[in-house]
């Protein structure tokens, strides 16, 4: 993969000519090419079969010319190696049958389990025989409170009652839990980078559920102990959470590349408030990919111009794409970033 490519310059906190652009969530339901294949398959046949997953991987890269691929998975893959019983059912969301709330499910809870996630590094390989160094490839894996969250209430969950009542009633049990997801992960993510990503994500995307103390406590901990067991080279760490308008000075203390923000924040203003050499990604609201073409690319130059001048900054949404975007704002989105220049 070339070093020079738009978004490993950006997240080594270079100034590029324009911001790169990729989007959460890219390679999914707003897209028709998606379902073609959704109808299929299940989603976790999707994800556990390596040239489905490199199908569904390519496709906004070959329909929407972005600067960057994200791997096709998800965060609860790591999850469900070590044990969790984990389905998919079409609105209805993520569903573990065995939900893990004591500490003999705790203990049941496997760690060294990359065998069983060998898939994931057999989709890696083939994405990259596919994007033949075009673009760079993006790893990822949930931060262990969001992943943990989805163990503890048994799926999604609006105001993870269980999951805190966790954190507050029995402390040492959730650090029990969350060290065992934490393992799991780094060795996932080196998985991850050993097959060939180029960069990788850690998703927190529900951190905004807690309170300072307790993101200190039970989600940057292991964070940054995630981002230092890391074989990463010159692999550029992303950290995002739904949240970093709130939680990004003790997300910086980690020592990510780049920390995906969220649309509550001036872009700047928090860019500028972090330590020098990080770099930032996001932040437009994904509503706005609703609303008309003209509203849309307003938005994207209003940012742009906000960010003119500022080295390590990639273009993002503050989260995922929402699968009745139209495809069409999206592709123009892209367009519009895509003839910016600074
Ligand atoms: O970004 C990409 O295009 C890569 C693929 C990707 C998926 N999930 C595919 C997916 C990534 C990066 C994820 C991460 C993920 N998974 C997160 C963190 C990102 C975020 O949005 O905050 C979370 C919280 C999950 C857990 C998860 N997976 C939920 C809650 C759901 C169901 C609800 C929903 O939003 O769809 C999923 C299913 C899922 N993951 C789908 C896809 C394409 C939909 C599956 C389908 O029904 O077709």
């Amino acid at each position: 993969m070339n070093n020079n490519s738009l978004f490993i310059r950006a997240a080594k906190s270079e100034l590029t000519e324009r911001p790169p652009v990729w989007m959460m969530r890219q390679a999914g339901r707003f897209m028709k090419e998606y379902w073609d294949i959704k109808n299929k398959y299940s989603f976790l046949e999707m994800c556990k079969t390596p040239e489905l997953a490199a199908d569904v991987t390519m496709l906004p890269v070959d329909l929407l010319d972005i600067d960057a691929a994200i791997l096709f998975s998800d965060i609860l893959v790591t999850a469900e190696a070590m044990g969790g019983d984990l389905s998919f059912t079409q609105g209805v969301g993520p569903k573990f049958s065995n939900p893990v709330r004591t500490e003999a499910d705790i203990n049941r809870l496997q760690t060294g389990v990359n065998d069983k996630l060998q898939y994931v590094a057999d989709a890696i390989k083939v994405i990259q025989q596919r994007l033949g160094g075009k673009i760079p490839l993006i790893g990822f894996a949930g931060a262990p409170f969001t992943v943990m969250s989805y163990l503890v209430e048994g799926g999604s969950s609006k105001d993870f009652k269980l999951t805190k009542l966790m954190l507050h009633n029995q402390p040492e049990l959730a650090h029990q839990l969350l060290s065992k997801i934490a393992e799991v992960t780094i060795d996932y993510l080196n998985l991850q980078i050993a097959a060939g990503v180029n960069a990788v994500q850690i998703f927190d995307s529900w951190a905004l559920a807690l309170a300072w103390d307790d993101y200190k406590e039970f989600s940057h901990y292991y964070i940054n102990k995630i981002i230092s067991g890391l074989n990463r080279a010159d692999i550029p760490v992303i950290s995002f959470c739904k949240g970093s308008s709130v939680f990004a000075p003790l997300m910086a203390e980690a020592k990510p590349d780049v920390i995906s923000i969220d649309w509550n924040v001036d872009l700047l203003d928090i860019k500028r408030r972090l330590p020098a050499g990080i770099a930032v990604q996001g932040n437009l609201d994904p509503h706005v990919l609703y609303a008309d073409k003209k509203v849309i690319k307003e938005r994207i130059h209003r940012l742009f111009e906000r960010m003119r001048g500022e080295p390590g900054f990639i273009f993002n949404l503050g989260h995922g794409i929402m699968p009745d975007i139209p495809f069409d704002n999206v592709k123009y989105a892209i367009e519009v970033i895509k003839e910016f220049k600074y």
